[in-house]
């Protein structure tokens, strides 16, 4: 089966969740690192409890609320901090390996897309800050189904948008809970490692996993 597409996770994989905090670490106080890693745990957490009770809210609101817990368990109540931080979401910067990898797909003439719990306003303002348009051809938002990751039909807007089998798409996420929902859909998943982190969910495993996009272009499938 040949690869036609080569589609990302936004958040964690092309764009550094942590970039937003590193701006401002002298602000942020010295538990700059846990409100980030609280701040992200959060995010995710909301999307998954409120699929799992049939409720949505776009992933803006979750970034913001889950800012607000993170800020407010480290005891930081300091609303241009948080007025920062939002806005610098909005610009997230892209892993230094990203363009690179991404150019090099489209030079070798592959479809390339994003899919992402990330709104629509939201990924738009992040794919512009880090000139990252002209090499993707999808940008896929969940907000167009009202639920989150890693439910199917969330992964069917690639194969519905592409017009292609799931067999048929790499899908490559830092986050490895939504590998295993790649997994279960049926996409080739390659599981982006950067932490080296210990593998988990066993019954759903990567085709591959690597330390750094660079490596992506050269994976035979
Ligand atoms: C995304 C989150 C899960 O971009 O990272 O979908």
């Amino acid at each position: 089966m040949t690869t036609r597409a080569y589609i990302f996770d936004a958040y964690g994989t092309l764009f550094d969740v942590h970039a937003a905090i590193a701006r401002y670490r002298d602000r942020a106080g010295p538990d700059a690192d846990r409100i980030s890693e609280l701040w992200r745990t959060k995010q995710l957490e909301y999307s998954w409890t409120l699929t799992a009770m049939g409720r949505y809210e776009n992933f803006e609101r979750l970034t913001e609320r889950s800012l607000d817990f993170a800020l407010a368990r480290f005891g930081r109540s300091d609303p241009a901090l948080r007025a920062a931080l939002l806005d610098s979401y909005r610009k997230l910067d892209a892993y230094p390996d990203a363009k690179a990898a991404l150019g090099t797909l489209k030079q070798a003439g592959a479809v390339t897309g994003i899919l992402s719990n990330g709104s629509p306003g939201m990924l738009q303002a992040a794919v512009d800050n880090a000139a990252l348009g002209g090499m993707l051809d999808h940008v896929l938002s969940v907000d167009a189904l009202g639920f989150y990751k890693p439910r199917n039909e969330v992964y069917a807007l690639v194969t519905d948008a592409a017009s292609v089998r799931p067999e048929e798409i790499v899908f490559v996420s830092s986050n490895r809970w939504d590998i295993a929902g790649a997994a279960n859909f049926g996409f080739k998943p390659v599981w982006v490692n950067r932490a080296n982190l210990p593998d988990e969910y066993p019954d759903l495993k990567p085709v591959a996993v690597i330390n750094s996009l660079s490596a992506l272009p050269s994976l035979k499938f």
